[in-house]
Formats: C-alpha cells, structure tokens, sequence
C-alpha cells in the first residue's frame, strides 16, 4: 500500500529514537520513500549517518547547512511529503505541536504540513499520565493529528508503564492501513443534504443560517473514497467537493432542496440528512427589492417549510439506511432521540452546541450517536474529516448487522 509514497519521518529526542532505523526500514520496504527530519537532540540517540544509510536519503536537521549555507525548506518537505510521522514524539515536541511554537525544522514543517500528520508518542508514565500531555495530545487530536497509541511496558527509566512508543511494526501498520483505501461501500448510492437553505425575501434579500456545509462534505468526500456514488444536494456553501464519485446537485431554497431530495432517494441505499434546512419560509416573494416604510415596524408572514427528513423518513424503503444530525440546546439525548423516531431515522448524531469548537463553522466537531435501537456512542472532539469517518463506519457496521 505503501508503494510510491513519500514519507517524512520526524524524530525527536527520546530514547526510543533507536527504534527509528527499524521503522525507516520497515516503510521503505513496503514501498515507501523515506526522508528524515531530526530535532537536533534526536541525533544524540541515532545518528543522521544511520537514518541516511537505511533511508539512502541525507537528513535535514538545520534551517540551513552550517557548511555551505543551503536552505532547507520546511515548506518543500511539507509539501513533499504524503504523510508527516513523528515518531517518537516526545512531550516536549508533543506540547510545542500543540501550541504552535516553531524552533526547530521538524516543528516548522509541522506547522506547514499540508498532508495527514502521524505520531507515536513516547515518554516515561508520569509525563504520559500528566494533565498537561493529556490536554495537548487532545488539541492535536482535534486538529486532525493521528496518534499512534504508546504502549504499556518496560520504560528506559526502568518503571513500567504506559508511555513506551508503539513497535516499529504497529507504526508501519498504522501508517499503511491509512492509505489501504477500503472500497466498503462500492456498488452503493449515498445522498446528502448538506449546507443551509436561503429563502428569499425578494431579488437581493434571504433568510438564511450560518451553516457551513463542511460535515456533510467531509461525509461526501468519506462515502466516495470508500467506493460510494455519492449525490450531494448542497445549498449555498463555499466549500468544494473534490472526489470523482461525488455528483453535487446545487440548491438555493428548502423547496429545491426537497425536490431534488424526493428524486434521488428512491435509488438511494443510504441517506444523509445533514443539511440545516430553514424551518420556515417568507410566504411571498416580492418582485422587486422591498423599500424601508417610512414610519413603523416591519412584519414578514412566514409559511413553514417540508421537513426534507420525515418526508424521505415516510418514504423509506426496506434496506435503506437513513440518518441525521440533530444540534440541541437543552435535553439534548431526549430531543435528539424524540427527533430520532418522528424522523425515522436508524440514528441520529447529535452536536452539543454545549462543547467548545464543535458545530456550526467549526472544522472540528464533537458528536454522539443515538441508535434507534437505545444505544448512544460518544465521541472525541475531532475534525470533521474524521468525525466523517467514524460515523460512516459506524454506518456500515449497521448495515451489515
Ligand atoms: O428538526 P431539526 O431541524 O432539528 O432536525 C434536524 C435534522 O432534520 C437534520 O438531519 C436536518 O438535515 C433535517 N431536516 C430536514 N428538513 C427540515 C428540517 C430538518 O431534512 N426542514
């Protein structure tokens, strides 16, 4: 899987540093290219001169080279690369990630990094145990960082515990799994509502809603990978849909929206609900722009829109998975699974506006997902990519019940 992939390997200064070359070797066996960046401590426990031999690529560890002036560009090797994995990942590196300081290349290519970030933290217990590591390995974890879980076991400090990185193999594996594209979803349709509905009040005028569309993208974007023909009904939204597999039907109104919904469910195996339709409409739409009253206040009739959801709820067929997103305020479980049935949904995935960084215009997103069959799952803060990917596994899992 790993055939033809660039990896950049960071290392950082701890011990379990030895274990690099083993891993080094491991990637470039399974195909990939190997390229190192070391933090300059890293090279006291293993040497440049043995992540070069095995990796046949020179390490970088300066800004620039001290001989000649050469500068090495943190942007190229960000860029270079397919996937970012730092390993070992030490709580030092771990906490500057986190908190965006940038004093060494391995961090400034961090920050630049445009692929997927991997890292295998090692550390003794205590550090692993602490607080402060537990904060920032979760700040890196909502922003999209993938972490390689520490194993428990004999420490260099000779205590036992959680803390030791991960053997070069589980790396290797994790690191390949993530390319594995699993087609577990080939042969299958998916529609999906996503993004806000403007109603319009006249020519230059709507009421409309924050939403930014970006969960139920990373939803289409999830399904396509994985094998699926993908119809995304997308209202108004900025964001893009990229995957080949993805078909974007473009709406303005909740009424267009319905409409295209209604057509395409039929041939649908699973259904998508994400879009945050507008509940209600303005009853008539003026021909030209409205002009301010002279004296008073204003009042606009509203008529209420379909519920594009129980619509295709009522509609759907026997095989036909269909699922929602609920976003409460208040009693959250016990309006979101109300929302569950009247809809009838299989699930519903509820957003806490209650959690810092999760929801609307967020890229990150805390979700819980209420089973009609009683059970609740919660989850991680996470980005949105890969909320996408737990609630379409998740998704699959039932379809295959
Ligand atoms: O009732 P509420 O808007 O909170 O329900 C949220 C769920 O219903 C979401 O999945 C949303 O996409 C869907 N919905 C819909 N049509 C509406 C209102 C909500 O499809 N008119």
């Amino acid at each position: 899987m790993l055939n033809g992939k660039h990896i950049l390997l960071g290392i950082t200064g701890g011990i379990a540093a030895y274990k690099c070359a083993a891993l080094a070797r491991l990637l470039v066996k399974k195909g990939a290219e190997v390229k190192v960046v070391m933090t300059p401590i890293a090279r006291q426990f293993v040497t440049p001169l043995t992540m070069a031999t095995v990796t046949k690529n020179p390490i970088v560890v300066d800004f620039f080279d001290p001989e000649n002036g050469a500068w090495n560009s943190h942007v190229s090797l960000g860029m270079w690369a397919d996937l970012y994995l730092i390993a070992p990942a030490t709580a030092n590196s771990i906490g500057k990630m986190a908190h965006g300081v940038a004093d060494n290349l391995l961090l400034t290519s961090y920050l630049s990094a445009k692929c997927p970030v991997f890292i295998a933290p090692a550390m003794d217990l205590d550090m692993y145990a602490h607080p402060t590591t537990t904060r920032n390995l979760e700040t890196l974890k909502a922003d999209g960082v993938h972490i390689v879980e520490p194993e428990s076991g004999f420490l260099a400090s000779g205590l036992e515990g959680k803390g030791r990185m991960a053997e070069p193999e589980t790396i290797a594996e994790a690191v390949d799994a993530f390319f594995e594209e699993k087609q577990d979803l080939a042969g299958k349709t998916v529609v999906i509502t996503a993004g806000p509905t403007y109603e319009k009040l006249d020519p230059v005028r709507f009421i409309g809603n924050y939403s930014s569309g970006k969960m139920g993208f990373a939803i289409a974007e999830e399904c396509a990978k994985r094998g699926a023909k993908v119809k995304l009904i997308a209202g108004p939204v900025s964001v893009k849909a990229v995957h080949e597999n993805i078909e974007r039907i473009d709406v303005e109104s909740a009424l267009e929206m319905r409409d295209a919904a209604v057509r395409l469910a039929n041939d649908a195996d699973i259904i998508v609900l994400s879009a945050a339709v507008a509940d209600y409409r303005p009853a008539t739409m003026a021909d030209h722009k409205i002009k301010r009253e002279k004296t008073g206040a204003m009042t606009i009739e509203l008529v209420p829109n379909p519920d594009i959801a129980a619509e295709l709820g009522k509609m759907k067929k026997d095989g036909q998975l269909i699922f929602g997103f609920a976003l409460e305020t208040n009693d959250e479980q016990f309006n979101a699974t109300g929302k569950c049935e009247r809809k009838n949904f299989d699930f519903i995935v509820l957003n806490s506006l209650n959690d810092k960084n999760a929801g609307f215009r967020y890229d990150t997103n805390k979700v819980t997902i209420i089973d009609r069959d009683g059970s609740i799952t919660p989850y991680d803060l996470k980005s949105k990519v890969l909320v996408a990917k737990d609630i379409i596994d998740y998704t699959i899992k039932k379809l295959n019940k």
